[in-house]
């Protein structure tokens, strides 16, 4: 959840560092601060409560100096968002620092059983341990890798950890446990970084390397020299990520959520290129490496994801069971994680997660591991543990998303899971040749329309000018776009601070009917699809019942545009694709909300980009 960085070279650190710190705000943004080894020996510390600018007016015009250093910006677990508990977090003797991502499941014992060694606590953050941690290796005479080594050693839980010491000015050593919180090493040209995430390496490298569970790094200007926390040598060529630093930046949009919405006719482009042979009408996937075998066994699909990636899987099992033709279910992944679910080698589980770092789906793939499962992952970091863990791995193909909601991966994580289903059709040789055809060919014109659809933004913030007053929505729709429904209503919490639920239609007489007044705007996907007749008739009861209805219709739609008080359209597409268009203008209508309400679209409070802790 929490934003680490690191930097050991030429340059002068502190930049380097807020720098980095600026582009890893969207995991945690209640606190930050930085530490620089400085050239007289001493450690200067600087850390700040509140947003990243407070740290970085704190430093305006005294700039520790020096070439070595570590910052953090936090996303709080243990202890309040203070100056104190902001992160680099010192030992009792200030030799050492740490910048920690994750939570220390044992740090209560820990903490005690340093208390009892005389150790005395500054602060109330977990972290603190490892500083002691590493300050008693230090003490026996061990160098920072092996007293870091040790002190990691004793953590339980997932945790990222980046140490520095005052009397180690050759390096900085970083350490990864479990499957959560990312660590990436940069290697420059004299040069070496190290974070959470890519987009802080960017502007400096593009060779990186990952490391994974249980690995550590001890990094100095020269490279990184990898080792696993058993202590073995770990061997792993670097590299080459095709990010480009321009495209994290905003551009001319105000914020990243609206570039990142604008950017999905190009995203779902590049997530098809190359992965559908339409001359042959055969999809190509690079990294699906399932084997035959494994293929004909397979009797059933459970995906898995959280949050919007949960949705994603939600309208992934309409595809799996469509046109795979195989049974095919979607869960939270923190249920499945828990609930000793009966799959096994017949079961493909299939993983969606944009960052290949969500906690608990990395924990859902464990369970389906050990359960004998294959195991494919939809995702969007390359690298990311998840596509590591995976038998097979499909890419969106988006470039980073830096927006802490998710928008684009949403909409290309639809096509991959359309592909993949595709793909599953035709290796299991469950659609003829012509199915299989007419399966593919609409994939061709999807970019096009979404287009169309990115067009009409001004449409879109005119209709949430007349709504950014309401305190409540009801979101409805039904088969393939219920998970519509219930993604619009997330993006609408989650941007706006409005409450709003999303349901399948047909539940709507069942309960929720009963909240329908002029103060509950319906939002309603009722496009052309096999379940368009069924929806009009559960709107015709809305509007029997005097609600607003806002409704998502098909162009050219005129009986919908009659019944809806406010109509929107999206271009006409096979029904199975549609939910790539339907997802678009919803989006929109949350960001211009949010914008409206003078939220902070980008950094929405209590959130987080990657949630790699419980
Ligand atoms: C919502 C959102 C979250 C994520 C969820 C899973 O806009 O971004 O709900 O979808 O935290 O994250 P990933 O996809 O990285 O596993």
């Amino acid at each position: 959840m929490c934003g680490i960085v690191g930097y050991v070279g030429g340059r002068e650190a502190a930049p380097v560092l807020l720098d980095g710190l600026r582009r890893l705000e969207y995991r945690g943004y209640d606190s930050a601060g930085l530490a620089v080894l400085e050239e007289d020996g001493s450690m200067a510390v600087r850390k700040r409560a509140g947003k990243l600018e407070e740290l970085a007016r704190a430093i305006e015009g005294a700039w520790p100096k020096g070439n070595i250093g570590i910052g953090h910006t936090r996303w709080a677990t243990h202890g309040r968002p203070t100056d104190a508990n902001a992160h680099p977090v010192a030992d009792c003797t200030g030799q050492v620092l740490v910048v920690h991502n994750g939570i220390i499941e044992n740090y209560r014992p820990l903490k005690e059983s340093l208390q009892g060694r005389g150790h005395r606590f500054q602060t109330e953050t977990d972290t603190e341990v490892i500083a002691h941690l590493v300050e008693e290796g230090l003490g026996r005479g061990l160098p920072l890798a092996q007293a870091t080594r040790q002190a990691v050693s004793c953590l339980q839980g997932a945790n990222a950890v980046l140490v520095m010491a005052r009397h180690c000015p050759q390096g900085l050593v970083a350490a990864r446990l479990g499957n959560a919180g990312g660590v990436v090493v940069g290697l420059g040209e004299g040069e070496c970084l190290v974070a959470s995430d890519l987009p802080a390496l960017l502007p400096y490298t593009r060779r990186v390397l990952f490391l994974s569970g249980g690995e550590m790094a001890e990094i100095t200007r020269e490279g990184a020299c990898l080792s696993t926390l058993a202590g073995e040598p770990v061997s792993r060529q670097a590299v080459e990520v095709p990010y480009d630093p321009l495209s994290v930046a905003k551009g001319p949009y105000k914020h990243f959520m609206l570039k990142e919405i604008m950017e999905q006719p190009e995203c779902v482009l590049d997530t098809l290129r190359g992965r559908v042979d339409f001359e042959g009408m055969r999809v190509e996937l690079e990294d699906v490496h399932l084997s035959p075998e494994v293929l004909s066994r397979l009797r059933r699909v459970v995906l898995v994801g959280m949050g919007t990636s949960y949705h994603a899987a939600l309208v992934g099992r309409h595809y799996m069971e469509a046109i795979a033709r195989l049974p095919a279910e979607a869960e939270n992944a923190s249920e499945f994680r828990y609930r000793d679910p009966l799959v096994g080698p017949e079961t493909l589980v299939v993983a969606v997660t944009q960052s290949g770092e969500t906690v608990d789906t990395l924990a859902a793939m464990e369970e389906a591991r050990r359960k004998g499962c294959a195991l494919a992952a939809v995702c969007n970091v390359i690298g990311s543990q998840a596509s590591r863990m995976a038998d097979a791995v499909v890419y969106t193909r988006c470039g980073l998303e830096v927006g802490v909601c998710s928008t684009k991966t949403f909409t290309a994580s639809l096509v991959v899971l359309y592909l993949l289903a595709c793909y599953l059709a035709q290796a299991r040789g469950v659609q003829p040749p012509e199915a299989l055809s007419s399966l593919l060919s609409p994939l061709a014109r999807l970019p096009y329309l979404l287009g169309e659809v990115t067009e009409r933004a001004g449409e879109y913030e005119r209709l949430a000018h007349t709504f950014y007053r309401y305190s409540n929505f009801l979101y409805l729709g039904r088969g393939v776009q219920y998970p519509i429904a219930l993604e619009g209503a997330l993006k609408l919490k989650e941007v706006s601070y409005i409450h709003a639920e999303g349901y399948p239609a047909g539940e709507m007489k069942h309960g929720p009917i009963a909240l329908i007044d002029q103060d509950m705007p319906v939002v309603a996907i009722a496009v052309r699809d096999p379940l368009y007749d069924k929806m009009r008739n559960n709107l015709e009861q809305v509007k029997a019942r005097e609600g607003r209805l806002i409704v998502l219709a098909s162009e050219g739609d005129e009986e919908m545009a009659r019944l809806a008080d406010y109509p929107l359209h999206v271009p006409d597409a096979s029904p199975l694709l549609l939910p790539v268009l339907t997802a678009v203008p919803l989006q929109f209508f949350a960001y211009y909300i949010a914008v409206r309400r003078g939220c902070d679209v980008d950094q929405p409070r209590n959130l987080a980009k990657t949630v790699t802790v419980e």
